[in-house]
């Protein structure tokens, strides 16, 4: 192995549907282990975050085409400025969504294809890394929803019919079918309560959390 792959963080995304819990779990995270570098998309950089709110205001109503690449053209800049710079300095990276949500949001859902090798390999082309672990934080559509009407934060992705959140939920099912092979992936079961949830994702970082501690230190 050597010295980079060595020096190299670990990388870890979050995903699911709306009202998954995810964006809460992982503040929480970050308040216990400060070492993590938290991040989100859309976001996660000066630029992304100013294109975050045309992209999920509803008053627009761009193509899928238009939004899928506006995704993932705020990813590149997130990659190269945030999560290539911080997973070399052997620091944890956790990004509060990714890849896995525009196959689901946009290639799956929306436009309705299933097999997921095409837009995968444009991320390759691009240079997106591969999360070690990605989490599917799986919420029942209907009960998502509703914990995202309580708090009133309704964007326009939010406002499309129960039926279309049904499809991202199968979305990340699927993909998650394929991931036997690499073992990146695990099913979070978000309609439990919260720190039952946090507990079971707790498990699965924490030993990520000591790990980039030891590449930090021998850095
Ligand atoms: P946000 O308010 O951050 O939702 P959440 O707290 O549930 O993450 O809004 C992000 C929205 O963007 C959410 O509806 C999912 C959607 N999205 C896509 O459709 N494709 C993508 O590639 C990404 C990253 C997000």
């Amino acid at each position: 192995m050597s010295k980079s792959e060595l020096l190299k963080g670990p990388f870890v995304t979050f995903s699911g549907g709306e009202g998954s819990g995810k964006s809460s779990i992982l503040e929480r995270l970050k308040k216990e282990y400060p070492e993590i570098v938290a991040t989100r998309e859309p976001g996660g950089t000066p630029w992304g975050e100013a294109l975050r709110q045309p992209l999920l205001d509803h008053t627009f109503n761009p193509t899928v085409w238009a939004e899928l690449y506006l995704f993932m053209s705020i990813r590149a800049q997130h990659v190269a400025d945030v999560i290539i710079p911080n997973t070399a300095a052997g620091k944890v990276v956790i990004s509060d969504r990714y890849m896995q949500d525009s196959y689901a949001y946009q290639w799956s859902a929306k436009i309705g294809e299933h097999w997921p090798a095409d837009l995968f390999r444009m991320a390759e082309r691009a240079g997106f890394p591969n999360p070690d672990m990605w989490l599917w934080f799986d919420v029942d559509p209907e009960e998502g929803l509703r914990r995202r009407r309580q708090t009133m934060e309704i964007n326009r992705l939010d406002q499309a019919d129960l039926e279309f959140h049904r499809r991202v939920r199968e979305a990340f099912e699927y993909l998650l079918g394929f991931d036997p092979y690499v073992h990146t992936g695990h099913r979070i079961d978000a309609n439990r309560p919260i720190d039952e949830v946090y507990e079971q994702v707790k498990t699965l970082v924490a030993p990520l959390v000591e790990q980039s501690k030891g590449v930090v230190r021998r850095a």
